[in-house]
């Protein structure tokens, strides 16, 4: 299993920080693909906890190759933090590599996102304003500012200058802040180019190497499925393409070099930000998943929706993938919940039904799940290491996921320890010796 993509099948945040984080163990790189600082995880190691919005925690692992593809959107004070974070933990950061091709959240990136959030008004997205589609568009328009000119100032200043050109009037009531300012800025980010610079690197040879030599490369995911700009639930989605496919262009590799694509879904569904969640519990039930789940943002701290597990949504996630693994987090969560609820198709206006994932926005704002349910179990689930230790209804539950997908479960998360995992027969040649 030399390429192994790890992404979201939901609406992002379904734990695939800490799947990346067991695989990488064994992985010889771990490279990011796509999004930016908009994602986040926290990783407990050895009683530590770290955070982590950009570098792949593989970096925990002494001289782990890590890479941020090109596909990654940098905002490079973000970046340098989290090193200078690193370093002051002592983490070796030697095998850590930055693509020379990814893209710069810049300033005006950050103002221009909380800028046309607010001019959304009651539309507004939702983002995490962290200037990522602001970021994106420059890419699309040819305006970016890659890594790369950072180490030279003469075209820094130029690209910075014709970047801001176009954006003048919008920027307008920013205009005085130092910051925007073109010599300041252009300062500030030489001074950050030539803190970054033993990392930039051409990362794409990195992973045609491990491939040749049949090694293992995890491209790690961010956001999830239904966030992805082409095939998500557009415009309530990232700017970006998060789905399988974009390791290839995200990271620099042909089709071919991905064997294997695990999605990663929580056992419910969670969503930050507005856009449409045709199983959301906006109820009692609801506050207690989001409680038992501590569903609040890594990022941005603020509260997920919360719903019941939405086999519709997951089974387009599962075609759009091409998923060949499915991993089961938060298992332990729904422990208590009697009966529980999963949607295996979508109710419309007028007694409509839905089988398959609607493309029209319209029907998908108005859509309920159409629930199949199924009995819960009382038992404390954290310490089950293998399905069979499952609760039988536990089991089932899962049975009933796998089936309906036609899929094999991976992994199984019961808790948030990194030990409270259950490998399945699937996933074992993948186990760390200590797992
Ligand atoms: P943006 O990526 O900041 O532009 O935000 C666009 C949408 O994606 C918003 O609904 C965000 O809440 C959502 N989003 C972005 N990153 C994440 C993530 O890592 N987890 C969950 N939702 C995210």
């Amino acid at each position: 299993m030399p390429g192994l993509v790890i992404i979201g099948a939901q609406w992002g945040d379904e734990g695939k920080g800490k799947v990346v984080d067991l695989l990488a163990e064994q992985a010889d790189l771990v490279i990011r693909f796509q999004g930016g600082n908009n994602a986040g995880h926290t990783i407990v190691r050895d009683g530590d906890t770290f955070k982590f919005h950009l570098i792949p925690s593989g970096i925990l692992y002494p001289g782990k190759l890590c890479a941020i593809g090109n596909g990654v959107v940098v905002d490079p004070k973000v970046l340098t933090a989290e090193i200078d974070e690193l370093r002051r933990r002592r983490v070796d950061l030697s095998g850590l590599r930055v693509s020379a091709n990814a893209h710069l959240i810049m300033p005006y990136h950050k103002l221009l996102d909380q800028e046309g959030e607010a001019k959304l008004g009651k539309l507004e997205i939702g983002t995490t304003r962290r200037g990522i589609g602001p970021c994106y568009a420059d890419k699309a328009s040819r305006l970016g500012i890659r890594l790369q000119d950072l180490l030279d100032e003469k075209i820094l200043r130029k690209k910075i200058y014709a970047a801001m050109e176009p954006k003048r009037a919008m920027l307008r009531p920013y205009a005085k802040l130092p910051e925007l300012d073109l010599h300041t800025m252009t300062e500030e980010f030489r001074i950050l180019g030539h803190r970054l610079e033993t990392f930039i690197a051409d990362t794409a040879p990195l992973a045609w190497r491990v491939l040749d030599d049949e090694g293992l490369v995890v491209f790690e995911g961010a956001q999830g499925t239904l966030l992805d700009i082409d095939h998500g639930t557009y415009p309530f989605v990232t700017s970006s393409n998060t789905l399988a496919g974009a390791a290839c262009a995200g990271a620099g590799v042909g089709p071919r070099s991905i064997d294997d694509v695990w999605g990663v879904a929580k056992a419910y569904t969670t969503r930050v930000g507005a856009g449409p969640f045709p199983t959301e519990l906006d109820d009692v039930l609801g506050e207690r998943i989001r409680d038992a789940g501590h569903e609040f943002g890594t990022t941005t701290g603020r509260a997920r929706r919360t719903g019941w597990l939405d086999l519709v949504a997951l089974r387009y996630a599962a075609r759009i993938n091409g998923l060949t693994g499915l991993v089961i987090t938060k298992l332990d969560v729904l422990t208590g919940i009697d009966p529980l609820q999963i949607a295996v198709r979508y109710l419309g206006p007028e007694g409509a039904s839905f089988e398959d994932f609607p493309y029209h926005q319209s029907i998908l704002h108005r859509a309920d799940g159409d629930y199949v349910e199924l009995p819960g179990w009382n038992e404390d689930i954290t310490a089950c290491r293998s399905v069979d230790e499952l609760p039988r209804n536990a089991q089932a539950y899962l049975d009933f996921i796998a089936d309906f997908l036609c899929i094999p479960i991976v992994m199984i998360g019961v808790g948030p320890g990194r030990a409270e995992m259950i490998w399945t027969g699937a996933a074992e040649r993948l186990r760390p010796a200590a797992a």
